[in-house]
């Protein structure tokens, strides 16, 4: 207990103690995120149960001069939600009330902390549907999501979370209260402070309470998994499944170094003979689902694709998608370091961002497993190394990897921000200007510099990496 620190004695009396956890085995637990940054334990941590509980924790340590560092359930991969800098830890997930879903005007109105997979439960049970689908939806939360774009596999079709969010309520660490955007589909009234918040890191604001679109549920989903002898040859087919109007809902990628850590760690999820494969789902109304299917096989065929699977029942595809969703952990079992980066191309250089991976894995001797949302040319390259001299071979492979997606006409990241990993490479993509540009937001909505410190916008003059 830290019985001498006058913010955490003022966080305890301005919201009562049951609040207020200062433990070393809370704070360590919300220290960090998945990303592996290196953190500083927090002060303590501010549980919030109500939207009040918010504003009064800024309040209190806006006025002694602290850092709040605000997370939901701590799924991030850049560091937005890792502690760098002597802080208090905001945790929003107890703010986890789904409070209305509209189905006359297909609006959902959540706190911050609802888990992402009750969110979409929820709708579903009404017939409607939440389609941004991040990896992890089983634990992280909406307000998380919201804080960093998330995207999914479905957002090929549906777009990433910024497409859903109409409004919300946030405030400020300078205690402002914003009552953002609007419940209706459309309007324009004044600038649109929504989507800047959409993907602010929890720099911006904290979330209170979020206004989101949601769309009828698709009648009927068709799974695929084709299989390829090459990444290459894969990388076409995804560009021609998307030229023949296909409009599949996901187009997701793994490379050979992926379906080979599948099969250790889940033997029957993939096919003997995947080499390279596109696990592909359609979704609509059943005819227009299984033509679009038909067409879809044949364009992997007449593509390179050496087999084409069609999952025939729910068992099936959930076995399709477990190749998927353990993906992540069974390349971590693979090594003793792992950096998962998530950038993005145009789809039409997909191919050619593959060939780079693939020649800068082979320069620098770095396995580089690659995989992700082919379909809006978004791919995750981890790089995997187990001795610690090989960091400066990591960080050559990093730059090249950054330099050639912005040469492809890409950006350094689709849907896991830029948090602290990613920031001291932004001089890559944006000019100094637009930098400047939003440090100027930054210090309008918070002067001191106290909300998420550190994390998005380099130090003004860094000149990179
Ligand atoms: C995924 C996460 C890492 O797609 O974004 O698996
Ligand atoms: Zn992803």
């Amino acid at each position: 207990m830290r019985r001498d620190d006058r913010c955490v004695l003022a966080l305890e009396r301005a919201l009562g103690a049951s609040k207020v956890d200062d433990s070393d085995e809370r704070r360590a637990q919300l220290s960090r995120d998945e990303s592996e940054t290196d953190c500083v334990l927090p002060r303590a941590v501010v549980i919030a149960r109500e939207s009040a509980d918010v504003r009064e924790a800024l309040r209190v340590c806006e006025e002694h001069g602290v850092a709040v560092v605000p997370r939901g359930a701590g799924t991030g991969r850049t560091g937005g939600a890792a502690v760098v800098v002597d802080s208090i830890v905001l945790d929003t997930t107890a703010l986890c009330d789904v409070k209305d879903i509209d189905r006359d005007d297909n609006i959902v109105i959540v706190e911050p902390g609802v888990v992402t997979g009750a969110l979409h439960a929820a709708v579903e049970r009404e017939g409607l549907f939440f389609p941004p689908d991040p990896q992890s939806a089983a634990w992280c939360t909406i307000g998380g999501n919201v804080a960093e774009n998330a995207g999914g596999p479905r957002a090929h079709r549906y777009g990433v979370t910024r497409d859903y969010v109409l409004g919300m309520r946030a405030v400020t660490m300078s205690g402002a209260e914003l009552t953002l955007g609007r419940r209706t589909p459309k309007g324009v009234t004044g600038y649109d402070l929504t989507s800047l918040m959409v993907g602010s890191e929890g720099t911006l604001a904290v979330f209170t309470e979020l206004w989101l679109r949601v769309i009828p549920k698709p009648a009927t989903v068709r799974t695929l998994l084709a299989t390829f002898a090459s990444i290459t040859d894969a990388g076409r087919a995804v560009t021609a499944i998307v030229r023949k109007g296909i409009f599949a809902r996901c187009i997701e990628l793994l490379d050979s170094y992926c379906c080979d850590a599948i099969r250790d760690a889940a033997p029957s999820a993939l096919p003997p003979n995947a080499s390279v494969a596109l696990l592909i789902e359609i979704d609509g109304d059943p005819e227009d689902c299984d033509a679009r299917c038909e067409r879809a096989g044949e364009t992997l065929t007449n593509h390179g694709a050496i087999d084409v699977f069609a999952a025939q029942h729910e068992g099936e595809r959930e076995r399709l998608w477990s190749a998927r969703s353990v993906l992540s952990r069974a390349l971590r079992a693979r090594a003793r370091f792992k950096l998962s980066e998530d950038i993005v191309v145009p789809r039409s250089k997909l191919a050619a961002m593959l060939d780079d991976v693939r020649a800068i894995a082979e320069r620098e001797q770095i396995a580089m497993p690659t995989y992700g949302h082919a379909g809006d040319g978004n791919l995750h390259v981890n790089l995997l190394w187990s001795d610690p001299s090989l960091r400066p071979a990591v960080d050559r492979a990093v730059r090249a990897l950054f330099e050639r997606t912005i040469a492809h006409g890409g950006t350094l990241s689709g849907e896991h921000g830029i948090g602290v990993l990613k920031r001291d490479w932004m001089h890559l993509e944006q000019s100094p200007a637009v930098l400047d540009a939003q440090r100027a937001i930054k210090r309008a909505l918070d002067p001191r510099g106290l909300l998420n410190p550190h994390k998005v916008l380099p130090a003004p003059g860094h000149r990179g990496c």
